[in-house]
């Protein structure tokens, strides 16, 4: 089946090609958010130090809730929108306080905690939990937005209704955490906004913006 065809595609180019970056791999449901919330808006380059040094100061989610916030401030300082990490120590002591500090494996519980929303729940709910959840980031809408020739404002209700209903539809059952890691990085690597590398990717051949000779004309860019 061709939706089969396209995981495999997608999933064995990202086993080839990806990174080796420090929050991956590690099993560890807190190390999962604490990069998720860090790679929200800040770049993987920069992400890595301040993740590594975020681990070893607060190796675990007791570490955090015990923490000053001055300190978790300062371990933040240079990452820039610190409502992040304070929403982040919030959620740490709710963990603490609240669920045995288990950080929660379903989408629900996780979406309940101060500062998860969709994205974040869908990322630790797949890659820490292997559940098949959606995600959609900015990455992932320019992948969608060019692979199925979605026209119009990527941000309009609408618009976000379909990228959700796509991401839930192909996400792979079995490898739900790589699959979601795999969209991201082609959209950062491969498809780039302004030159995607059209010949380097896994998935050219279902791709509509790669068919229509303009891919980069995708998604449209909101006018205000
Ligand atoms: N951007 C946000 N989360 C990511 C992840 N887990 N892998 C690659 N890029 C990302």
């Amino acid at each position: 089946e061709r939706k089969d065809e396209f995981q495999r595609a997608l999933l064995s180019w990202f086993w080839r090609a990806r990174r080796d970056l420090p929050w991956r791999g590690v099993g560890d449901p807190y190390a999962t958010w604490v990069s998720e919330i860090m790679l929200q808006q800040t770049q993987v380059i920069t992400v890595i130090d301040y993740f590594q040094r975020w681990m070893a100061r607060f190796p675990d989610v007791q570490s955090l809730a015990a923490a000053d916030e001055e300190e978790v401030l300062e371990q933040w300082s240079g990452l820039g929108y610190y409502r992040r990490a304070r929403f982040l120590h919030r959620a740490a002591k709710v963990v603490v306080d609240e669920h045995g500090g288990a950080i929660p494996s379903t989408l629900e519980g996780l979406r309940r905690l101060p500062g998860v929303g969709p994205y974040t729940a869908g990322a630790i709910a797949s890659i820490a939990f292997g559940l098949p959840a959606p995600i959609v980031d900015g990455n992932v809408i320019r992948v969608f937005a060019r692979l199925f020739a979605i026209a119009g404002d990527p941000r309009s209700t609408a618009n976000q209704k379909i990228f959700w209903e796509l991401a839930e539809a192909l996400v792979d059952r079995n490898k739900p955490g790589d699959f979601n890691e795999a969209l991201m990085e082609l959209g950062a690597r491969v498809c780039a906004p302004r030159s995607p590398a059209c010949l380097l990717c896994p998935v050219r051949e279902y791709c509509a913006g790669f068919a229509s000779g303009e891919p980069e004309a995708l998604p449209e860019v909101a006018r205000r």
